[in-house]
């Protein structure tokens, strides 16, 4: 059973600092902010609290603001640098870190109807998300969100003490499919799994700002547990990939027209709801650069094995015993 944690329900329901007023939405994360024009440069006293705001609620939102998309990457620039996606098309030369994600049925989002933090895979992560709401659905298209610090929470102390120390590998796997199979598609899939190999992420990572404990796996894109065999990996991974679905550490987020929802990677993750078609839906979509992932001490460092973890496309989860590799 999961332990609900509502250790936040007693802070605040609305501040205001240089006139942004922030009014949450939620027990575990979720707060709309009101009181700025995103059209307009951001005084250093407005950054400061919409920065303060994306920690300390983990997903804020913006209604009615009908910016272009130069002030939805100025906006995204005042935190740090606009990454480009590896995979994702975008707006080529002009605007590289620009994603449009034109979406109906004959052109379905992909892989965003799995649980994750955005681009796991990298080394440095990105530390944030910003996606704004162009053309939306009558009904459907949200999307849902979950504070992984209230996942970790809500884990019992002897999980957390278990957990704690342990890395997960996190792969680009999901891209795969994306590449054909000609020569050429099979040439420049492994350019691009040399120029992102597995990498290890701390499964408890400590969130730079806020110091909170963040459970820090996902199922799009951990593949496995550095260290453990494919199913002992599997068997703790679904435990902790359970934690997401918990609707006490969630937040439903529904859209409207120039609607913003800018949301802190290093500790949430989100699900879009492809439950729209044929209806359409366009959002435009810029992340910013992360940094290191920084967890608890290595739990035996002279156990850990290197990632044996071939990404595989399905893994059995009840089948036989497989043997220790
Ligand atoms: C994403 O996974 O970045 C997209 C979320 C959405 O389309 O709602």
């Amino acid at each position: 059973m999961n332990k609900h944690v509502d250790g936040m329900a007693s802070r605040p329901l609305r501040t205001e600092r240089a006139g942004v007023v922030v009014t949450r939405t939620g027990v575990n994360l979720g707060a709309e902010i009101t009181g700025i024009d995103l059209r307009k440069p951001l005084s250093d006293e407005q950054f400061e609290a919409i920065d303060a705001a994306l920690v300390e609620h983990a997903l804020i939102v913006f209604r009615d603001q009908d910016i272009s998309s130069a002030n939805l990457m100025d906006f995204g620039r005042r935190f740090g640098e606009l990454t480009v996606h590896p995979f994702a098309p975008n707006e080529g030369k002009n605007a590289p870190e620009l994603i449009k994600f034109r979406n109906d049925e004959n052109t379905p989002p992909f892989g965003t109807d799995v649980w994750h933090s955005d681009e796991t895979f990298r080394a440095e992560p990105p530390m944030a998300t910003i996606l704004c709401a162009k053309e939306v659905p009558a009904v459907g298209g949200d999307t849902m969100f979950v504070s992984m610090a209230a996942a970790y929470d809500g884990l019992s102390e002897k999980m957390q003490q278990y957990i704690s120390g342990l890395e997960g590998i996190h792969d680009m796997k999901p891209f795969r499919p994306l590449f054909g199979k000609s020569q050429e598609e099979r040439k420049n899939l492994q350019h691009f799994e040399l120029q992102y190999p597995p990498q290890l992420h701390p499964v408890v990572r400590i969130h730079p700002v806020s110091r909170r404990k963040v459970l820090f796996v996902n199922p799009q894109f951990t593949v496995g547990i550095d260290g453990m065999d494919e199913r002992e990996s599997r068997q703790l991974l679904d435990t902790l990939f359970h934690q997401a679905l918990v609707p006490e550490y969630q937040h439903r987020h529904h859209w409207q027209p120039h609607t913003i929802a800018m949301w802190d990677n290093r500790s949430t993750q989100h699900y879009a709801v492809h439950d729209y078609y044929p209806q359409r839906r366009y959002m435009e979509r810029v992340t910013i650069k992360g940094g290191p992932v920084t967890g608890l001490p290595k739990a035996n460092p002279a156990s850990v094995r290197k990632a044996k973890f071939a990404a595989p496309a399905h893994v059995d989860t009840h089948g036989g015993h497989k043997p220790h590799r």
